[in-house]
């Protein structure tokens, strides 16, 4: 194996573990009864933040390769992007079993009466077809700029994330709002290089 090949693989596992340590977090938090008085709450709440979290790391891969010239970023940028889909998966079971106990038709009700659960399942909806086209046959078979056309959606799953966790808080929107923040300058960022690369193509 060549040396490139040695240390991304490195750095894939070391992302791999360290993309764990959150979900480890709560489940030793659960176990050891150490998430206060409302650890259901804190575990949904906590998940879905790091889905964010994940998710905006997923979408600031590409500017950093481009604003840095960096090759990292693309390395792991796949593995930042199922991680997401794995603690939206996550918060999602959470709310299904201990927020609603698999009550269906309250959970179809849900969806329609409160803004901020209709913006989150359009977000997890949208994030299946991505992580299952995550992978170098997807690309085959879709072609390259249709896989492109259909990735560029996690734009958008960025947009409705945010805009779930602002209709979710009720008071103080100080935390979307950095969450918006970061979103405007990755989507900037993205716009830029898109024109920066138009201009040189022509
Ligand atoms: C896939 C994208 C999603 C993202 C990025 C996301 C993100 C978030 C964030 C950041 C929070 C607030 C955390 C905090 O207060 O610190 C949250 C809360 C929550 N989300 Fe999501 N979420 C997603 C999908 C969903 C889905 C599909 C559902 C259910 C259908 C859902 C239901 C909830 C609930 C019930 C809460 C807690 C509300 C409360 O405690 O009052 N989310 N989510």
């Amino acid at each position: 194996m060549n040396s490139f090949k040695l240390k991304s693989n490195g750095l894939k596992l070391f992302v791999f573990i360290a993309s764990l340590i959150p979900l480890g977090w709560y489940v030793w938090g659960i176990q050891t009864d150490n998430l206060g008085a409302n650890p259901i709450e804190v575990v949904t709440r906590g998940l879905g933040t790091w889905t964010l979290n994940f998710l905006l790391m997923t979408l600031a891969a590409t500017p950093l390769r481009h604003y840095t010239g960096w090759t990292w970023p693309l390395i792991i940028r796949r593995m930042l992007g199922l991680f997401a889909f794995f603690y939206a998966g996550l918060h999602l079971i959470t709310y299904l079993w201990f927020d609603q106990f698999f009550d269906w038709l309250a959970i179809g009700k849900d969806i329609f009466k409160r803004p901020f659960i209709t913006a989150g399942m359009a977000t997890f909806l949208l994030l299946i077809p991505l992580a299952v086209t995550s992978n170098a046959r997807a690309i085959r078979t879709l072609g390259e700029r249709r896989w492109k056309q259909l990735h560029r959606m996690v734009y958008l799953c960025g947009v409705l994330a945010v805009l779930h966790y602002t209709w979710m808080v009720k008071a103080d929107i100080s935390n979307p709002l950095i969450y918006w923040a970061i979103l405007a300058v990755l989507l900037s960022a993205r716009g830029l290089s898109r024109i920066q690369k138009y201009n040189v193509t022509g």
